[in-house]
């Protein structure tokens, strides 16, 4: 089938909830990846943040094609090799004790919510139900997720919300404070609000929420599903900023590709939860977890935190010059390989030029070009990347 073929059939039978471009995506190498009319793309939407050893890594495929010949499925009443060696190198790679498996990134919050509020109960604190998350932020699209997530554009239409949430506004510690009472269970929040626009969390609010949080026993949740494993330059995001959150989140990068999210926490507050209060049929799936397997060791091994810092680093030299060269380039946010350029203009238009000329770009929160390419990407890559974006920024802006 060709992408026109594909895109007809599905208008026809996908549910129509994407904003899709129109070219089917039917193979991946590297950073590279094909249409079914066979075009290639330089590819630096990596899949929204999950693909971030590249297409089709080696190591991966080789990992879920022989654990498919082992077991492809079992079940959570038995033990399942491939799930705790993941979970046994995300302890020993983090400060976390404890880690659960889902299927994806708002399961996993889901969990976290669930989680806190089981703690709470357990500490004895009967009215503590409150989960305070930021404005402009994105937790998932379940009902739970959704209503975490605070952007009231994303709520429309799907009330009655999930009871037991409020918002405040981001990196602005007096408003958060004013959101605190003695209902509060857990305080949610992005590292890097990644959907929102690439808005880096600051250090001394996160430090301050850490005193808070100690001080009240109060959940302090970080939702790393697009900032976990290498994305910033640290294998995780929380290592940036000198504390450690209660319950961290993941999911995109965590599987390569294959779908997976987990969350993380301390024993002290594992044990608020009992065999029986949380689970999931195919979450912790042998297939995933070799895949995970895979990631994790070519991440450590091949030391891609580190090189998405460098290659970040790069990219955003780059990026400075572009906010005194061109008049619709007003800005540049981001840590290692997560990277918005905040536009004057809607980012829709480049976007479009950019797939033109061989180039995914991604454009988030209308005016602000995201970058969440493979980790392993490389110079030369990159710099393709800036010569095909520079040559669309000089026909736009
Ligand atoms: C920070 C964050 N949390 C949660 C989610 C939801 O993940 P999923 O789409 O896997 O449910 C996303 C997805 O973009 C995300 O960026």
């Amino acid at each position: 089938m060709n992408n026109a073929e594909i895109k007809a059939l599905g208008e026809q039978c996908c549910l129509n909830v994407f904003n899709r471009l129109p070219i089917a995506m039917v193979r991946g190498e590297g950073s590279y990846v094909w249409d079914a009319d066979g075009n290639k793309y330089l590819d630096f939407v990596g899949g929204i943040a999950v693909n971030a050893l590249g297409h089709s890594h080696p190591a991966v495929a080789e990992a879920l094609s022989v654990q498919a010949g082992q077991l492809i499925h079992a079940s959570n009443l038995y033990w399942l090799e491939s799930q705790v060696k993941l979970a046994a190198m995300l302890v020993e790679n983090s400060d976390f004790d404890k880690v659960f498996f889902g299927n994806s990134g708002a399961e996993a919050n889901e969990g976290a919510i669930k989680l806190a509020r089981k703690y709470s109960q357990y500490r004895g604190y009967a009215d503590r139900l409150d989960v305070i998350t930021m404005n402009n932020s994105f937790h998932g699209r379940t009902l739970a997720t959704l209503t975490a997530t605070g952007q009231d554009k994303m709520h429309k239409g799907f009330e009655p919300l999930a009871a037991g949430f409020k918002y405040a506004p981001y990196n602005n510690w007096e408003a958060l404070l004013e959101q605190v009472d003695e209902h509060t269970c857990a305080i949610m929040l992005e590292p890097v609000q990644g959907e929102g626009g690439v808005y880096p969390a600051e250090t001394e609010f996160l430090q301050k929420l850490r005193r808070l949080c100690d001080e009240r026993d109060i959940i302090l949740i970080f939702d790393e599903v697009q900032t976990g494993m290498g994305r910033t330059g640290k294998l995780f995001a929380y290592q940036h900023s000198g504390i450690v959150p209660d319950i961290m989140t993941l999911a995109k990068a965590l599987g390569g590709g294959a779908p997976i999210g987990a969350f993380l926490t301390t024993d002290r507050v594992a044990a608020a939860f009992k065999p029986g209060d949380h689970g999931s049929t195919f979450g912790g799936n042998p297939l995933v977890c070799a895949a995970g397997v895979a990631v994790m060791q070519v991440m450590l091994q091949e030391k891609l935190p580190e090189m998405a810092a460098a290659t970040g680093d790069y990219l955003k030299a780059r990026f400075a010059e572009w906010v005194d060269k061109y008049d619709c380039v007003l800005g540049v946010r981001g840590q290692g390989l997560l990277l918005g350029l905040q536009l004057a203009i809607p980012g829709a238009d480049i976007v479009k030029r950019c797939l033109d000329k061989g180039l995914l770009i991604n454009c988030t929160a209308g005016t602000v070009l995201r970058f969440i390419p493979p980790l392993n990407i490389s110079r030369a890559e990159a710099d393709e990347f800036l010569t095909v974006l520079e040559s669309v920024l000089e026909e736009v802006c």
